[in-house]
């Protein structure tokens, strides 16, 4: 068991449903019933909530630890999303009003948005000859037009691979290659705190070094000139303006592959996560209707961008699929003041806001005065997500921002597991904050020892017993790595997470128990970080740890030895910083980077992360009598402290 497996507290304090929020105590306790009594007989009813073109055959086919569900259905995730909504008043209801950095706001009705994405999906058939099967790669701001493209793609049978528009061009020319994608979608940039991030710029330092893209489509965001390499790239609105027809949703295997989406593991390559069609959407439909308890007037936002897994869930495919009317909003939380949120939940009346706890922890820190300056009274249910809420973020969270009256949704899943997992459903019991809760109906939890053991009360290993309609169905091209990273260590699914459990089977969640980091609650590997530093010339060896840090959860600390001869210059350390951040991403910027003549190794060599972790936390660090060279020890901390 490693360290990270101790509870971090004890939490007792348990919070009431607030008086006004609705009981959903007894349709909670039906459903988990259901679900217990033929858990299989439960998702298929799950799954008849979807549109299916054709019906399934077999609700779950399952070779350990390949998943096949709903076999022999059809359908198509565009379709579900908009064109369901056309026979009913939900044709002339918002589905997405966005907010851009600047103050401009646009409102798209489902009849607009679906008259935008079957027309740009026919512009992918008719112009670009996209088939079935074909890989898309988008990378775009948080505009309304990254929805229509993930929703052409989806249309047409294209899987989309969506990249955060923060990542680099060497980040975004390995997940082309990876994917072998034929095609980019992007912009001509996107705002950030007032500037701009010039997006089509690094596509175009990123094509060079794809093979498999053969254009580049082009939405005209910020209006600033780019380059536009005629043949090869397209302008957007031009495009669209071509025509007029509608493309119809293609009928898709429930086991089509939906999307890919990159993750970061525990090697320096990131993990192309496959998603498809019938379970993906299945659950997506269910848990966003069950754990945001979704109503027809509400006005749901998701603050999380579309490159993570929380935008294509709980952004587009889940609140869609429902008819919700979602809020986008392209920029930064304190941008152009700290109160930006809260100004914009009073401006459209949000209903539901689901954030991060980084998130939370820096409003905290902001003080309480920017919330106090709206009229937060439209908010009626609060989430969370993306790594543990601290307890005193949870009830900060639930008092001024909720005035408490909002439950709060706690909400542990990943990238792998499509959807939510685990949370306290709203209204059907107390919440505990710091625990996330139960499985979600129709999920089976259990917490194992290190050799296998189930845990009913204390701590241990994160898994999902039982398949479950969302689960990855593989890691793109890398069906061994899929097999060794979740399904080799127990015989149910390894989330890499470490948690606790009390005999009601209410669920602490840890983190990590791997060397993946979660800064911001963004996933990142340390393996990752230290192949991009050991690329930087004068580095010679690097190991990455993470430190707690009290507003992005962990911080990233990285330990370098410089190549022999190399001196530390004054800006070196700033040097080595921004070479991570174009070598991945500003999400990867170490927050300090040590030089030091030795890393602490094992006999055999092995670097001792643990001690370093310790060194740089100002912690305990353990034993450290098997380290083959010990002086290194006091070596670093002077290091550490003379920084
Ligand atoms: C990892 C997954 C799920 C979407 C956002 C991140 C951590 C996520 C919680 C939570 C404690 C959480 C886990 C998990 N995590 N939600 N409510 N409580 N930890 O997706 O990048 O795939 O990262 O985020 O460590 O394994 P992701």
């Amino acid at each position: 068991m490693t360290e990270n497996t101790t509870p971090r507290l004890s939490e007792d304090r348990l919070i009431n449903v607030p008086a006004g929020f609705p009981s959903t105590h007894y349709a909670v306790s039906q459903l988990f019933t259901e679900a217990a009594s033929d858990r299989l007989a439960f998702w298929d009813n799950q799954a008849r909530q979807l549109k299916w073109t054709t019906p399934w055959h077999t609700t779950l086919e399952w070779n350990r630890p390949f998943a096949s569900w709903f076999s022999g259905g059809r359908l198509n995730a565009s379709e579900n999303c908009l064109d369901v909504h056309m026979a009913s008043d939900t044709r002339n209801k918002l589905a997405v009003i966005w907010e851009g950095e600047g103050g401009a706001i646009t409102r798209y009705t489902y009849a607009e948005l679906h008259d935008e994405v079957a027309r740009f999906a026919s512009v992918l058939v008719n112009t670009f000859n996209i088939k079935p099967g074909d890989r898309v790669t988008i990378y775009l701001p948080l505009i309304p037009q990254a929805i229509v493209a993930m929703l052409a793609c989806a249309r047409v049978g294209a899987i989309h691979s969506v990249v955060f528009g923060g990542f680099s061009a060497s980040s975004l020319i390995d997940r082309i290659n990876d994917s072998q994608s034929r095609l980019v979608i992007t912009a001509d940039g996107g705002y950030r705190r007032g500037s701009v991030v010039g997006l089509k710029s690094i596509v175009d330092q990123a094509v060079e070094c794809c093979d498999s893209i053969s254009a580049v489509i082009v939405v005209r965001h910020t209006g600033h000139d780019v380059t536009m390499v005629s043949g090869r790239d397209f302008d957007y609105t031009e495009l669209l303006h071509t025509t007029h027809d509608h493309y119809p949703p293609i009928p898709m295997s429930s086991e089509d592959p939906l999307f890919i989406l990159y993750t970061s593991g525990t090697t320096g390559k990131p993990k192309g996560i496959i998603h498809t069609t019938g379970g993906y959407l299945t659950h997506a439909k269910y848990s966003t209707a069950l754990v945001f308890d979704l109503k027809p007037v509400d006005i749901y936002w998701c603050t999380a961008d579309v490159g993570w897994i929380t935008g294509h869930t709980y952004v587009v495919y889940g609140p869609l699929s429902n008819g919700a009317t979602i809020m986008l909003y392209e920029g930064a939380p304190d941008y152009p003041d700290k109160d930006r949120f809260w100004q914009i939940i009073n401006r459209h009346k949000i209903t539901i806001l689901y954030t991060a706890p980084t998130a939370i922890r820096a409003f905290m820190k902001w003080g309480d005065h920017y919330p106090h300056r709206h009229d937060l009274s439209s908010l009626r249910l609060l989430g969370s997500v993306g790594e543990p809420i601290n307890p005193e973020a949870w009830m900060w969270y639930f008092r001024e921002i909720g005035r408490n009256q909002c439950p709060i949704v706690d909400t542990w899943w990943q990238t792998e597991t499509g959807g939510i997992m685990i949370t306290t459903l709203p209204g059907s019991e107390p919440m505990r904050p710091g625990y996330a809760g139960k499985a979600l109906p129709g999920i089976t939890i259990e917490i194992l020892s290190d050799t296998g053991v189930r845990i009913q009360n204390g701590s241990g290993l994160l898994t999902i017993t039982d398949p479950w309609p969302s689960m990855a169905r593989g890691i793109w091209g890398d069906n061994e790595r899929f097999i060794s990273t979740y399904w080799s260590r127990f015989n149910s699914y390894f989330a890499g997470d470490g948690a606790a459990t009390d005999p009601e089977q209410s669920i602490m969640v840890l983190g990590r128990v791997d060397d993946v980091l979660n800064v911001a609650g963004h996933r990142i590997g340390t393996m990752e970080i230290e192949s991009a530093l050991v690329d930087f010339n004068p580095i010679a060896e690097a190991a990455v740890v993470g430190i707690t840090d009290d507003i992005k959860g962990q911080a990233i600390i990285a330990f370098t030895i410089l190549k022999e001869g190399h001196p530390i210059t004054p800006t070196l350390e700033a040097e080595v910083i921004n070479w991570v951040a174009t070598s991945i991403g500003a999400i990867a910027k170490p927050k300090r980077v040590i030089f030091t003549p030795d890393l602490p190794k094992t006999r055999s060599g092995k670097i001792m992360r643990r001690i370093l972790k310790g060194l740089a936390e100002g912690s305990p660090i353990g034993d450290s009598t098997t380290l083959a060279n010990p002086d290194i020890v006091e070596a670093i901390k002077d290091l550490l402290n003379k920084h």
